[in-house]
């Protein structure tokens, strides 16, 4: 929040903090007396045990975590040296402290207020999500848990799930994309990941934290019916598929209902309708009373200076002694706590510091920045390049040194520091620093290819820049747009004129490759102009090698875009980069319902510059024999089968997608994402492939009975490259029998 205006202040030696840390989280054995440390007992059994131990003063306690970033007069306890969220531990019934950290692109340490902590620095989650592979996610989440373990924290505030509604929103970078069953399935895995290492992990921002500007004061509104099939499907899939310990509840409003204090988000969807066994913890300043949010479902205050008043301090100790607030909700408020700290392992392996792996961890880092970027056009075949084909000019975007990282909160110190920090000022939320990690996409490609002289310019000289784009035969321009958490970006155009930059470096040198590294999707004035693009998103620490890797063609391109990028700002819906100010402070009406990115494109029959799931590749791929198919193990279940097959000259990647148009989905958008499958194939070489459908994507909300339902008819499965690239459909005629789905009549048609 206001996450932007904390105060920055230098700490005593992390060494220290961690010694201290490891004093106080020694490894709980089971005591006689202790039952609840019985390993044994299921970590229900084990918080009933523990709650009825507690004193009032005691749960109180629990159910508010310190932000500990203090001044030295007032320094935090002993622990990780300043977390985000602190909650002391209770040595005398043996429940260690919570110590959170921010890490949802690795563990952050935004504005260096633990001096120097460094952490592997993550690409953004639209590149992790770019990658279409849950288990790369679940590898980046095992390896930030592993680092937030071995730094002392043991609950990293990840699992950022909300969906891509307005490509301005500051915090695009963070989420995963604009489709709920990508966003649910890969941020699952990456919760999964994170608490593989006995590290709690959230899911956040529930729900509808979609844009920035306004967050703290804005209402979100959309039908019921659109929500539980848009936004909340993403937590829901998130929620099933990751377990994780904690929900984070959202600054905004929904419905008129602060998020934190909102029966409908808490009780009845979280706890009633998905059987949510966590916690619920507030965003950092976003709790407005003590009762409403206790009895609405909000279990603990976070980062408790940030609120007008610790309301879940003294004034919620009055309101359960004065019954406004029973005893036994906080008894449940602090067995929810209590439970996923058992269940995550908390208690039996604390978190404790060790030695971390920084080539393994940096190698994952780079892995997912080449599978994440994404092959935007490729005229000519200009790439990959060919050693010792000439000269190459590099130009902009620190390329000599660095790769952009995204801002706000998720920022990690990335391992060596940042390679440049760039204060800027006259912000709406002050003056942030835009962080570059060390990572030097010039040095790379010269490691690339030696042969050859590469040369580089900044780019602030248009003249220089395309002097030196004439001398070389090929260029690679380097394009940025920094965005933040806290506020939108008012543009989707680059910045600090770097399109006209593009243009007349391409009318120098047609064979100009630009590299983005953007938080979002960005307009491309200069598209036809250029010979080949490359997203690369915010590519982590190893960005550079990971780019000269991927435009050499030493390893194939093989990101799908997870968000549709528009051709003008025209094509976005109405509430799209909605100004910071009064237009941002009262409701906004996503309009376009469940029909978010590439669904609204194609209800309105609108062609984006580039589709969801787009990418391309070295080699090419096709696609035949699409067949639907009732699942031979599961009689519940819908599969496709077909046949992938590269008809190109290169091994690569093919992220083959399944889309499916509902019978009555006409009114909602129409064909939605079903199922995908990863495949790696030689030239030549074909392969069988298996796809079960998502029965998420299968369902539709009835209003009525309040239920999903799985609409009996005809349904389309479109087998495709992206979310307009359709080869190949198949038509099934679905029955339900006893709340089974039959396949009444299966038709395949090629396209
Ligand atoms: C962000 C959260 C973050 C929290 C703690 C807030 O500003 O919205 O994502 O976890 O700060 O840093």
């Amino acid at each position: 929040m206001l996450a932007l205006s904390r105060r920055i202040l230098a700490r005593g030696a992390i060494l220290a903090g961690l010694i201290a840390l490891a004093a106080s989280t020694a490894r709980a054995e089971h005591t006689p007396g202790f039952p609840w440390l019985d390993k044994n007992l299921s970590a229900d059994a084990r918080a009933a045990l523990l709650v009825p131990q507690l004193t009032l003063d005691e749960k109180i306690h629990l159910v508010h975590s310190q932000f500990t970033q203090r001044d030295p007069e007032d320094p935090p306890p002993a622990g990780p040296n300043d977390d985000v969220g602190y909650v002391r531990g209770i040595p005398r019934l043996g429940i260690p402290p919570l110590h959170m950290a921010d890490g949802n692109v690795g563990v952050a340490n935004p504005w260096n207020a633990r001096d120097n902590d460094e952490a592997t620095a993550l690409p953004s989650g639209l590149a992790l999500a770019s990658s279409w592979d849950p288990d790369l996610a679940f590898a980046a989440g095992a390896m930030a848990g592993g680092e937030a373990r071995r730094k002392g924290f043991n609950v990293l505030l990840a699992g950022s799930v909300n969906l891509v509604r307005d490509p301005h929103g500051g915090r695009s970078f963070e989420y995963a994309g604009e489709d709920p069953i990508l966003s649910g399935i890969m941020v699952g895995a990456l919760i999964r990941g994170i608490q593989s290492q006995h590290v709690i992990s959230t899911a956040k921002h529930f729900a509808l934290n979609d844009r920035e500007n306004g967050r703290f004061l804005l209402s979100a509104e959309i039908d019921e019916k659109s929500f539980r099939e848009s936004d909340l499907r993403a937590f829901q899939i998130a929620i099933e598929t990751g377990d994780p310990g904690a929900v984070m509840c959202a600054y905004n409003k929904v419905g008129g209902v602060y998020a934190c204090e909102n029966p409908f988000l808490l009780q009845k969807v979280l706890r009633g309708n998905w059987n949510y066994r966590g916690w619920v913890m507030s965003d950092w300043g976003a709790v407005h009373s003590t009762v409403a949010s206790a009895i609405a479902g909000l279990d603990q205050e976070s980062g408790d200076k940030y609120d007008e008043e610790v309301y879940f301090g003294a004034p919620l100790k009055k309101a359960v002694e004065d019954g406004a607030v029973p005893m036994a909700r906080l008894d449940e408020m602090v067995g929810r706590i209590l439970r996923s700290m058992f269940a995550a392992g908390l208690f039996d392996e604390p978190a404790a510091p060790a030695a971390i792996d920084w080539e393994a961890h940096a190698a994952l880092a780079q892995k997912v920045a080449e599978q994440g970027s994404v092959l935007l056009k490729n005229a000519r075949r200009l790439l990959p390049l060919q050693r010792g084909d000439g000269d190459i000019a590099i130009i902009g975007a620190h390329a000599d040194i660095a790769v952009l990282a995204g801002g706000g909160s998720s920022q990690v110190r990335p391992v060596g520091g940042p390679a440049l920090t760039v204060q800027l000022g006259g912000t709406p939320m002050g003056s942030p620093k835009m962080v570059w990690d060390p990572s030097s996409p010039l040095a790379a490609l010269r490691k690339e290819d030696p042969t050859v002289e590469i040369r580089y310019a900044d780019g602030s000289d248009t003249a220089a820049a395309v002097a030196l784009a004439k001398e070389a035969r090929t260029v690679i321009l380097f394009a940025h747009q920094w965005m933040s958490e806290g506020w939108d970006v008012p543009s989707l155009s680059l910045p600090d004129n770097q399109d006209a930059l593009i243009a007349a470096v391409a009318a120098a040198n047609p064979r100009t490759i630009v590299v983005l590294e953007t938080g979002g999707p960005v307009l491309m004035p200069w598209l036809d102009r250029v010979g080949a693009v490359l997203e690369a998103w915010y590519p982590g620490q190893r960005g550079g090698d990971a780019i000269a890797r991927l435009l050499f063609g030493r390893v194939a391109p093989s990101g799908r875009l997870p968000v549709s990028f528009p051709q003008s700002e025209a094509q976005l819906p109405d509430h799209a980069a909605i100004s910071f100010g009064s237009a941002a402070s009262g409701p906004v009406h996503y309009s376009e319902g469940t029909a978010v990115g590439y669904r609204w494109y194609e209800m309105r029959n609108a062609r984006p510059l580039f589709p969801f799931g787009f990418g391309l590749s070295y080699t090419r791929f096709d696609y035949s024999d699409l067949r639907v198919m009732r699942s031979t193990t599961n009689p519940m279940a819908i599969e496709a089968s077909f046949t992938v097959r590269n008809s190109g000259g290169e091994t690569g990647t093919d992220v083959a997608q399944l889309y499916v148009t509902l019978p009555e989905d006409r009114p909602n958008g129409v064909r939605k994402l079903a199922g995908w499958k990863r495949v790696t194939l030689r030239p030549g070489e074909a392969k069988r492939i298996k796809v079960a459908l998502d029965p998420h994507a299968l369902q539709l909300w009835n209003s009525a009975t309040e239920a999903w339902e799985m609409p009996s008819g005809s349904y389309q499965v479109a087998l495709g490259a992206s979310a307009r690239d359709q080869r190949l459909a198949a038509r099934i005629k679905i029955e339900l029998h006893d709340g089974a789905p039959a396949i009444a009549r299966e038709q395949a048609d090629s396209r």
